[in-house]
C-alpha cells in the first residue's frame, strides 16, 4: 500500500551506526517515514525492533550496481514520492603520506562515496521529482575542500589521500547534479556534518553522533527555504569548495 502523499519520506544510507543511525532516530521521532540502506539483515532486524514500522530497511551494498534496482523497487513498493535523500554511507582510508597510499583503496573509497551516492540518486530520482520540496544531501566533509587542504587549514590532522580525494570528487558530483537539475525544484547540498566521534571520526572530533544529527535536522529546513545549492557545515557556516 502506498503512503499518503503529504507524509514526509526520507531515504538515508549507512544507517547501521554513527551519524546515519542518529539521523534515522531523529526523523523517526519527527514522524517521518524512513527508508534506511544498510548492509546486514541482522542490523535491519535490530533497527526495526527499535523504530517499528516507520522504518523500512533496504539491505544492499552500495558498491553493487544492482543496488539501483533494489532501492528503486523497495521505494516504489511503499511510497509515491520522496522528500529527502541523504547519501551518508562512507568508509575511511589509511595512509597519510603519498608513499603509503594504496590506489586500490582509493578506488574503494570512490566506489562508496561517489558511485554509491550516484546509485542512490539514480534509484531515487523519479520519486524525488514527485515530492513537493525535494532535497538531495550528499554527506561530504570539510576534508573534501580543496581550499582548506591547499591553504594548510587541515595540516594538523592525519588524513588519507583517499578520503580527501573521494570527498572532493563527491563535491563535484553535488555541483554537477545541481546544474543538471536546476529548474526542477530539487535542491542539492554538500554537507559537512561536524567533527563526530564515530568510527570515521578524526582525532579532533568534538561532538556525539546524536548532537550532530539533531543539529543537521534542525538546520536543513531553514537553509532549504533560502538556497537550492551549497557546501555547508550544518548549523554553522558555508564552506568554500
Ligand atoms: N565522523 C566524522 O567526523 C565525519 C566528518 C565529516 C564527514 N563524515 C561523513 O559522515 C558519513 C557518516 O560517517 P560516520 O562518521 O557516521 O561513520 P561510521 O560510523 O563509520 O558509519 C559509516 C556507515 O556507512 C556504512 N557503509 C559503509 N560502506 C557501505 C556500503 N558499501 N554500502 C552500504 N553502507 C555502507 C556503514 O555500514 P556498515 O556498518 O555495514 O559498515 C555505516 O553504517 C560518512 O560519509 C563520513 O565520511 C563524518
Amino acid at each position: 500500500m502506498c503512503v499518503d502523499m503529504k507524509e514526509q519520506v526520507v531515504l538515508i544510507t549507512g544507517v547501521s551506526r554513527g551519524f546515519g543511525l542518529e539521523l534515522t532516530r531523529e526523523y523517526c521521532q519527527l514522524g517521518w517515514r524512513v527508508f534506511g540502506v544498510l548492509r546486514s539483515k541482522e542490523g535491519a532486524t535490530r533497527i526495526l525492533s527499535e523504530f517499528g514500522e516507520v522504518f523500512i530497511p533496504i539491505v544492499v551494498d552500495l558498491r553493487d550496481d544492482s543496488a539501483v534496482k533494489d532501492i528503486r523497487l523497495s521505494l516504489e513498493a511503499k511510497t509515491d514520492s520522496l522528500s529527502l535523500l541523504i547519501n551518508n554511507a562512507g568508509i575511511g582510508g589509511t595512509g597519510h603520506h603519498i608513499e603509503d597510499t594504496s590506489c586500490s583503496e582509493i578506488k574503494e573509497l570512490f566506489d562508496v562515496h561517489c558511485c554509491g551516492a550516484i546509485r542512490c540518486i539514480q534509484a531515487a530520482l523519479p520519486l524525488l521529482r514527485k515530492a513537493e520540496r525535494p532535497t538531495v544531501v550528499n554527506v561530504s566533509s570539510r576534508v573534501g575542500s580543496i581550499n582548506k587542504v591547499s591553504s594548510g587549514n587541515l595540516d594538523h590532522i592525519p588524513l588519507s589521500y583517499g578520503i580527501r580525494m573521494a570527498k572532493a570528487a563527491q563535491n563535484m558530483l553535488s555541483a554537477s547534479l545541481y546544474r543538471e537539475l536546476k529548474g526542477t525544484g530539487i535542491a542539492v547540498f554538500a554537507v559537512h556534518p561536524g567533527k563526530i566521534r564515530t568510527r570515521m571520526g578524526s582525532p579532533d572530533a568534538d561532538m556525539s553522533a546524536e548532537q550532530a544529527a539533531k543539529r543537521f535536522v534542525s538546520w536543513l529546513p531553514d537553509i532549504r527555504l533560502e538556497r537550492e545549492f551549497g557546501y555547508f557545515e550544518s548549523g554553522a557556516e558555508e564552506l568554500v569548495f
